[in-house]
């Protein structure tokens, strides 16, 4: 049961959390640290697990809850959710406000001016202080319940300290800029294809049926009116906005109150010069007659209000000559072809170059080197490709280099990526990243090599493959910036210590497209050597645990390519550790005994607890038989459990074989430890 005061801690912290929500993602200006929000939330979550009677709807945890639905239920809204009449130019700018004035009879009025945001609108109903239900717009009479998905944005409050029994936010939701490179990006690694837009992708991110998915795409919603039982709130719009800020919506602060259509006009060229500077896309600028009484005399028209206007800017488009594709190479070795263009001008911005991503994304544009092409600037990113135009009389396809630009080794688009990458861990493109991966901290641990000094090394030229590090003398490193005796002396050291690191953290640190910590380590036990590993063929490379054709495939290029095989002669000449260390365990408390692991172990995970029996001297085996002395058995154990209890084998749980293993002594088992534990620090 639930005190009083654990009731208390629980509304305490649902109120802090929500304080700290609006400062974050309404105000942008966080007070803590995201570590402290953590930790608030994960005390208020433990609590709620804890206290399931105290649990609701409307609380900061509860933002991605339930499963995906089957479908989205069609809902009617309050009053028609119209759209906007444009004005594309001046002149028809002008025409509007002749209109408005005419209409009025010469009474004063005045315009709002608000940035019309790309994305798509919505409304949002509160009922009883709580967000009760969130429509898209639909064809504008009727939209789709996207409540669970609207939940999960951040900006949009799920309680309101309004004291109304109901009121109605609309606005927009919109992807920032950051947050569309990012998912593109997600997108290239899986080999999915790119969106077109953040408007589109905001849009497809609001209309998925998993609301877990809406939630890691990070869209934000910015509202503009408030209504009441279908009715504006406010006499006048201004008041809705301030009103909607004060409710905690995050309310666009770049407005203004226009006294005429020259300031309206001054408005839009400004924003228009300054629309690279926000944060998310802007398609131009809405304005809206302040008085609602007005607006109301005013009225409308079959399809949008007589005192609105949507003024449009022109798409940031221009048509050039694709004069030839070139190739980059990236700090991971990626290879990313870019557009040499025609240099052309593109709303005030002369444009020579634009990207294409990947392979894929020629091919998906029907590209060829000579097309005339359209190109569209937006936000501050790099112009894109839009379309092919009119393909060009001698167009010539583009092929992927079969050799890296930079160093001329091979390169490679593995299974399942749209990426090309140049397989030469020591290509000067890629040196930096693989030389900081090799000595980070879970690999070769290279204390002192960090970003400044990497960068130097190769920029001096004093390291160009990796197998040079070891070659390091002090006076070359005295050259360098900032670079005393004591430090290159302790660095020259800290460098020769790694040789003796285990076989698993070269594997590592070699840089092999998806091998990490982990296959390294199985690499190194069910091989015992490196020279084993690159001998092996894809198939042999395949018996090891978890390594499947991808990982194999990856392997076995790495070891063909040359430049690698000269680097591995190299790092062998350096004394480095080729083989696993022998198992030096002969006595332990396992000596002699066969184990048997079964299930989910609560810490452990297989490879784990396997290589901690077998450090103590034990051996495990894959199936229960009347030699076995135990199995370990995790959650979910299966039939060996059964087997077992059928042969009258001891079972055990993990704590058991813990406490057995932590009766071992000797340097052995204190060996395997240590290296576990410096990876736990790391
Ligand atoms: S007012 C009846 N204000 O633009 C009035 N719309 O072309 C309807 N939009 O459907 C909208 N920012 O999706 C309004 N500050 C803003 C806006 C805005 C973006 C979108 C909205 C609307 C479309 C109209």
């Amino acid at each position: 049961m639930s005190t009083p005061s654990i009731r208390a801690q629980v509304e305490e912290l649902r109120q802090l959390l929500r304080r700290h929500e609006h400062l974050y993602y309404v105000l942008d200006q966080p007070e803590v640290s995201d570590a402290e929000y953590d930790a608030l939330m994960r005390q208020l979550k433990a609590l709620e697990e804890a206290h399931p009677e105290l649990r609701s709807a409307d609380s900061p945890t509860q933002r991605v809850g339930g499963k995906p639905r089957e479908g989205f239920t069609k809902v009617r809204h309050s009053t028609a959710m119209l759209s906007l009449d444009n004005a594309l130019n001046e002149g028809e700018l002008r025409d509007f406000d002749r209109r408005v004035r005419e209409l009025l009879g010469g009474e004063p009025f005045e315009y709002i001016a608000e940035l019309k945001l790309d994305g798509l609108s919505m409304a949002v109903h509160y009922r009883e202080g709580e967000l009760a239900q969130a429509v898209t717009r639909g064809d504008g009479e009727e939209g789709e319940d996207v409540t669970e998905n609207a939940r999960t944005i951040r900006s949009i409050p799920l309680r309101s300290i309004s004291t109304l029994p109901a009121f109605e936010a609309r606005g927009e939701v919109v992807m920032p800029n950051a947050a569309f490179e990012r998912l593109n990006q997600e997108r290239d690694e899986a080999a999915l294809p790119r969106y077109a837009n953040p408007r589109n992708s905001a849009a497809g991110s609001l209309r998925v049926l998993d609301p877990s998915i809406t939630a890691a795409r990070q869209l934000d919603y910015y509202a503009y009116f408030y209504l009441i039982n279908g009715q504006f709130g406010c006499p006048t719009h201004w008041e809705s906005l301030e009103t909607l800020a004060q409710l905690g919506f995050k309310v666009n602060p770049n407005r203004a109150r226009c006294a005429d259509v020259d300031a309206l006009l001054e408005f839009i060229r400004r924003w228009e010069a300054g629309r690279d500077s926000l944060p998310f896309e802007i398609d131009g600028v809405v304005a809206k007659v302040n008085s609602v009484d007005q607006q109301q005399r005013l009225g409308w028209t079959a399809k949008a209000p007589r005192w609105a206007i949507a003024f449009k800017y022109p798409p940031r488009q221009a048509e050039t000559v694709l004069e030839d594709i070139l190739v980059q190479v990236g700090r991971t070795g990626v290879l990313t072809p870019v557009a040499a263009l025609a240099p052309v001008n593109v709303s005030g911005v002369v444009v020579s170059r634009a990207t294409l991503h990947n392979e894929d994304e020629i091919a998906r544009l029907g590209l060829q080197i000579g097309d005339t092409i359209v190109i569209e600037r937006s936000g501050d990113v790099i112009p894109k490709v839009v379309r092919v135009k009119m393909p060009g009389a001698l167009r010539r396809e583009f092929v992927m280099p079969a050799l890296c630009p930079v160093c001329g080794s091979h390169v490679a688009r593995a299974e399942g990526e749209v990426a090309h990458r140049c397989l030469n861990s020591s290509c000067p493109a890629r040196l930096k990243e693989s030389i900081l991966h090799f000595a980070s901290r879970s690999v070769m641990d290279i204390d002192g090599m960090g970003e400044a000094l990497v960068e130097q090394l190769v920029s001096q030229g004093l390291v160009r493959s990796l197998a040079d590090l070891y070659e390091l003398k002090l006076e070359q490193l005295l050259t360098l910036e900032r670079m005393g005796e004591k430090s290159a002396t302790r660095i020259i050291a800290n460098i020769a210590g790694t040789r003796q690191q285990p076989l698993a953290r070269l594997i590592n640190g070699l840089g092999i497209a998806f091998v990490g910590e982990r296959t390294g380590q199985i690499l190194a036990r069910t091989f015992g050597s490196l020279d084993a590993i690159a001998s092996a063929d894809e198939a042999a490379l395949q018996m090891a645990e978890e390594v499947g054709p991808k990982v194999a495939q990856s392997l076995r290029r790495f070891f063909d390519e040359m430049r690698n095989q000269e680097l591995i002669a190299r790092l062998r000449l350096a004394g480095l550790r080729f083989t696993e260390e022998a198992r030096t365990v002969t006595v332990g408390p396992f000596t002699g005994k066969t184990v048997v692991l079964t299930g989910t172990l609560p810490t452990l995970s297989r490879e784990q607890a396997k290589e901690l029996i077998e450090n103590a001297g034990g051996k495990v085996s894959g199936s229960v038989s009347k030699k076995t002395h135990f199995v370990v058995a995790g959650e979910e154990a299966g039939s060996k459990l059964g087997k077992a209890s059928e042969l009258g084998v001891t079972v055990i749980d993990e704590a058991a074989l813990l406490a057995l293993l932590n009766a071992a002594e000797g340097p052995a088992a204190d060996n395997s430890n240590s290296a576990e534990a410096k990876d736990v620090n790391a």
